[in-house]
């Protein structure tokens, strides 16, 4: 697997895992029938960063975007999103994209990453604590999943 810095070029490989995750409206606190310019605006607009993995023969197995989540003197602090291919789900990608991610983020000379409404019945929660995200707090019922309801949206911190 490589994982590099996307290229504009890469966005319309990106799209169709973005479309399919955000339309399944479990995940992503996102308007799930956001249009593709939208989408791009929010994962590949500045100010940022955007990764990409890439098997061998250079499928695109996932992505993920890096960039402040305050301005001004807060500007210090990450935010990152991240998508796997729903089809190479469980194979160790999101941990290897994140672990990526976080050592760029340290690199960039952000102090932490604040991750703002993480579905509490995600289970990438447990990818999350295993990293070394903590939560700070839950706000309940915040968000309408599709099969479990209205569950809360964590807000997870670690510190670089
Ligand atoms: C969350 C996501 C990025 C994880 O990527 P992934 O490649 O499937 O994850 P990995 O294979 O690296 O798994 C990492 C860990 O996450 C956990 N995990 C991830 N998906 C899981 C699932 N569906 N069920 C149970 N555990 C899961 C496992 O505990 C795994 O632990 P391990 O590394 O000790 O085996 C990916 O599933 C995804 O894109 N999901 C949809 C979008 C999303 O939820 N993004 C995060 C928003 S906060």
């Amino acid at each position: 697997m490589l994982i590099r810095e996307a290229e504009a070029g890469d966005w319309p490989r990106i799209w169709p895992v973005w479309h399919r995750i955000v339309s399944a409206g479990d995940t992503y606190s996102w308007d799930p029938g956001t249009p593709e310019e939208a989408a791009r605006a929010l994962w590949m607009g500045s100010p940022g960063r955007v990764y990409v993995a890439e098997g061998a023969d250079g499928t695109l197995l996932g992505s993920a975007c890096l960039t402040p989540n305050y301005g001004g003197p807060a500007a210090h602090v990450a935010n990152a999103g991240f998508m796997v291919d729903p089809d190479r789900a469980g194979h160790g990608v999101g941990r290897a994209l994140a672990e990526h991610v976080l050592a760029e983020a340290k690199a960039q000379g952000f102090s932490a990453m604040v991750f703002n409404a993480v579905v509490e019945t995600n289970p990438a929660v447990r990818l999350w604590t295993s990293l070394g995200f903590s939560i700070l707090g839950t706000v309940p019922d915040a968000f309408d999943h599709p099969r479990d309801g209205r569950v809360g949206l964590h807000i997870m911190h670690k510190a670089l």
